[in-house]
């Protein structure tokens, strides 16, 4: 029998795995979940998990739940899935050499089910407040995460209720968040904000949280970095880049890679995570600067509103991500991001502009000489292109911008519309 534990990374305090709590009840540290990494040496292999990969059906056919035993243990009637995850990794020359590189691959998690990584971990979350019996679940989003928890919710028949920032919020993540049925609170202020009454709401009126800070909702996360390797022949690159505001994945990378060393599944060296944050919203960039010794929460600004946070709740997971990965933090313009996004979007794939600024962020760490001509990259496109229509037709209309595509009107003739195709 595995022995799965919730435990505070801060004082080491246990929880059981039914614990519904989002924080260490003695000192208010993050939990984790604790995999019993001794008992499964040896059982998850590279040969367990090429069996695993070729299954189909509940719930292995999930990208999330084939790998359970680092997941969540739960047992099947619990969980709620749509075969999230078994995302795309797109090998791009072309954006590779835009990015300067020779070896560049792109993890598509706008691929999942409403269109972000976030259903990763909110199959996990969501199997988790349906296995005790949850009644309400909530969150605060920059707007995918509430889509995601929508659309979940609806699947297990939970009632969802979601704290927004008011105004801020991407219309295709809006829409979503609504159509599916989710209570959706607009609140004056940030998603920092939005995420303080959500923890309210769950601490006074014990309602079931599945922001990040709830464990379960990394271990899913976890999964696109197994899922990665695999797609690599294990063969691990030399950088992970990953856009990042609350650090959810920041923080689910690293215990990734630190659990697939430990059983063996890849070599000692693990490939470093580099995190990129808005300009803007860059308060981790800036921790990471003073060498982790002076945090400021910011006020948030960027056009990139998924990553739009002042006050990471995963600060301290992720960074001991950094740190265990010898990974590095840096940020990038609004007007690289979009400008990231616009060659993303061109080059077929696509993505939202959080997925713009991982790639921006590639294309800097390179510039500084961080990342090497040679290195092996995977930048994680956390993103679907439909999330945020608007900021798409806000940059083509412009064609001051590099690669706008503004629409043009019918008039004059069938030449003249041919000569217009040939100049694009
Ligand atoms: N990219 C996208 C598309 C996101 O939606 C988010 C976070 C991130 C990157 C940053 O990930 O928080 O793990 O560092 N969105 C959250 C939300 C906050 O509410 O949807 P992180």
């Amino acid at each position: 029998m595995l022995e799965t534990k919730v435990v505070c990374i801060q004082c080491g305090r246990e929880y059981a795995l039914s614990a519904a709590i989002s924080g260490c009840e003695t000192c208010d540290g993050l939990l984790e979940v604790k995999h019993d990494l001794e008992a499964l040496k040896g059982v998850i292999t590279r040969e367990w998990a090429e069996k695993r990969r070729v299954e189909r059906g509940f719930p292995n056919g999930s990208g999330v739940w084939r790998w359970r035993e680092l997941v969540a243990p739960f047992p099947n009637e619990a969980i709620v899935s749509r075969n999230e995850g078994n995302t795309n990794l797109y090998e791009d020359a072309r954006l590779a050499k835009w990015a300067g590189l020779e070896n560049l691959w792109l993890k598509h998690e706008g691929e999942n089910p409403t269109g972000s990584f976030k259903d990763r971990g909110m199959t996990v979350g969501i199997s988790h407040a349906n296995w005790i019996g949850a009644k309400y679940v909530a969150c605060a989003s920059s707007g995918n995460t509430s889509a995601s928890l929508a659309g979940y919710a609806a699947r297990a028949g939970l009632k969802a209720l979601t704290f927004i920032p008011s105004g801020k919020v991407a219309l295709g993540k809006l829409s979503q968040t609504m159509a599916y049925g989710a209570k959706t609170v607009q609140v004056e202020g940030s998603f920092d904000d939005a995420l303080e009454l959500v923890r309210r709401v769950s601490k006074e009126k014990g309602v079931y949280l599945v922001n990040s800070l709830n464990p379960f909702r990394l271990e899913g996360q976890k999964t696109i970095i197994f899922e990665a390797l695999q797609q690599l022949d294990w063969q691990a690159p030399d950088w992970i880049v990953v856009s990042g505001g609350n650090l959810g994945n920041t923080s689910a990378f690293g215990k990734a890679l630190w659990e697939m060393r430990e059983l063996g599944l890849i070599g000692e060296k693990l490939p470093r995570i580099a995190t990129i944050q808005a300009e803007g919203a860059s308060p981790f960039y800036q921790y990471y600067r003073s060498e982790f010794t002076r945090f400021k929460a910011q006020k948030p600004e960027t056009v990139a509103t998924a990553i739009r946070i002042g006050n990471p709740v995963n600060l301290a997971k992720a960074r001991r991500a950094i740190e265990w990965t010898d990974g590095v933090v840096d940020m990038v313009t609004d007007t690289e991001i979009m400008e990231a996004k616009a060659v993303l979007d061109r080059s077929g794939i696509g993505g939202e502009p959080a997925a713009g600024a991982t790639l921006a962020g590639v294309r800097k760490l390179r510039e500084k000489e961080i990342i090497g001509k040679g290195d092996r990259v995977v930048a994680i496109m956390t993103g679907h292109i439909l999330k945020d229509a608007d900021s798409i037709v806000n940059y083509h209309s412009n064609p001051a911008n590099p690669g706008a595509n503004p629409l043009v009107q019918m008039a004059g003739t069938l030449d003249d519309l041919m000569k217009l195709l040939e100049e694009n």
